[in-house]
C-alpha cells in the first residue's frame, strides 16, 4: 500500500517542532506500524537524511516503549493495543496518516517521536516496591494463599506496561490510571502489607509533583489504555490514599 505520513519532527528539547511529510511506498498489510518506520527510516537514511527518532524495545506488547500518537489517537486506532502490536492492515491504501510524539507536561519530548518519561521511573522509587525479609527466612511467595479474585485482580493491575497513554489521552495530563495500577498490584496482596500505610500517600504526592494532572473522571485513560486497565484502581488507591492520610495522621 502507498501511504502519506505526517510526522512530528523536532531536533531536541528545546527546539520547536513541526509536522513533516513523507510518501512511503510498498508497505505490507502484515506489517507492524515500526516496521513502517523502519521501512521509512531506511529510505531516509539511504536518501541521506536524519531518520525519525522513536521509542521502542520488545516489539511484542511488553515494554510500553512505543509510544506515539497515530491519526490523534494514543497507539492507534485498535483498542487495546500497543503501536508495536499495530498493523498496517488497520489502515486504507493511499491513507494520510499523523504520527506524533505524547504531548504532556510530564513527559516532556526529548526528539521526534521520544520523550522523557522518567517522571513514571521517580512514582514507582516513592513506593512502587515491596520490602522482603532476606536474612534467611524469607517464605517464598508462592507458599502464601491468595483468594483467586483479589489474584485476578492484582494480575490485572500489574499487566500495565507504564507506557503513558493513559496520561497522553486525559485532558489533564492525570498519571491517575497509572499510579492506581501500580498502588493496586501491591494493595491486593499481603506482600504489599509492609509500606501500606505510606505507599499510596509517597506515590500521589511523588505524582504531584512532576506535574501531572487531576483525575476529574472522564475516563478516556482506560479507553485508551493498551492494557485496558479498570478504572476500579482508581477508586481503590483513593481509598488506600484516604486510609494512609488518617493513620499517618494517628
Ligand atoms: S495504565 Fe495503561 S495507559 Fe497507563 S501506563 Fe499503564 S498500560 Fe499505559
Ligand atoms: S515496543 Fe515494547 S510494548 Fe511496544
Amino acid at each position: 500500500m502507498d501511504l502519506t505520513l505526517k510526522i512530528w519532527r523536532q531536533k531536541g528539547p528545546e527546539q520547536k517542532g513541526q509536522i513533516e511529510t513523507y510518501p512511503i511506498s510498498g508497505i505490507e498489510g502484515d506489517m507492524s506500524f515500526l516496521e513502517m518506520i523502519d521501512v521509512l527510516n531506511n529510505n531516509l537514511v539511504n536518501e541521506g537524511k536524519e531518520p525519525v527518532a522513536f521509542d521502542h524495545d520488545c516489539r511484542e506488547g511488553i515494554c510500553g516503549m512505543c509510544s506515539m500518537y497515530i491519526n490523534g489517537r494514543a497507539h492507534g486506532p485498535v483498542q487495546g493495543t500497543t503501536t508495536c502490536q499495530l498493523h498496517m492492515r488497520s489502515f486504507k491504501d493511499g491513507e494520510t496518516i499523523y504520527i506524533e510524539p505524547w504531548k504532556s507536561a510530564g513527559f516532556p519530548v526529548v526528539k521526534d517521536l521520544m520523550v522523557d518519561r522518567s517522571a513514571f521511573d521517580r512514582v514507582i522509587q516513592a513506593g512502587g516496591y515491596v520490602s522482603v525479609n532476606t536474612s534467611g527466612n524469607t517464605i517464598d511467595a508462592n507458599a502464601i494463599p491468595i483468594e483467586k479474585a483479589d489474584a485476578d485482580k492484582a494480575f490485572d493491575a500489574a499487566t500495565c506496561i507504564g507506557c503513558g497513554a493513559c496520561v497522553a489521552s486525559c485532558k489533564n495530563g492525570s498519571a491517575m490510571l497509572f499510579v492506581s495500577a501500580k498502588v493496586s498490584q501491591l494493595a491486593l496482596l499481603p506482600q504489599g502489607d509492609v509500606e501500606r500505610k505510606t505507599r499510596a500517600l509517597n506515590m500521589v504526592n511523588q505524582m504531584d509533583e512532576e506535574g501531572f494532572g487531576n483525575c476529574t473522571n472522564t475516563g478516556a485513560c482506560s479507553v485508551e489504555c493498551p492494557k485496558e486497565i479498570s478504572l476500579e484502581n482508581i477508586a481503590r488507591m483513593n481509598r488506600e490514599y484516604l486510609s494512609a492520610s488518617i493513620s499517618s495522621e494517628k
